[in-house]
């Protein structure tokens, strides 16, 4: 079979791209391993209610750091722990989070709080909360047939 010199050129040209930009795709994908891209921290999930500061879930007064307070959660299929806190109008909190189990979402509607959680890794994000009001954490990855239930409550109060 005689394949014309100009389709020969731009065949192999054709392919060249595809493995190219395949390789790209996918050495980039796991360059940096699996991992939140956020996350410095690890933990490991077995005994995340053993550690500091999971053993202590909510909103805790914090001296001597650039925040004023810490507000942990502890995620697992189907809840957040704690389930309600309030917040002082004004403070700046570190908002320090991890899974026990599974994958979970953690997205405080109304703010631009919108982490992952995944299993092994601390997820953290300080944010200064000066607005009074509600905000609702909800879980945004699915996570299980509870998914849907999983929520979780800021009131920031004066
Ligand atoms: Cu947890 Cu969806």
């Amino acid at each position: 079979m005689h394949i014309h010199k100009f389709e020969k050129i731009w065949l192999t040209f054709g392919i060249g791209c595809l493995i190219v930009f395949l390789s790209i795709v996918g050495v980039s994908a796991f360059y940096l391993g699996n991992q939140p891209p956020s996350c410095l921290t690890t933990i490991d999930p077995e005994t995340v209610g053993e550690k500091a500061p999971f053993d202590k879930p909510g909103l805790n007064k914090v001296e001597g750091k650039e925040w004023d307070y810490e507000l942990v959660y502890v995620a697992s299929a189907f809840s957040y722990n704690p389930t309600q806190v309030e917040v002082p109008l004004g403070a700046k909190v570190k908002v320090i989070a991890t899974t026990k189990d599974v994958v979970h979402g953690f997205e405080m509607a109304g703010t631009n709080i919108n982490m992952m959680l995944e299993p092994g890794y601390v997820s953290e994000v300080v944010t200064t909360f000066d607005k009074a009001g509600e905000y609702l954490i909800v879980c945004n990855e699915y996570c299980g047939t509870g998914h849907h239930l999983m929520h979780s409550m800021v009131k920031v109060v004066e």
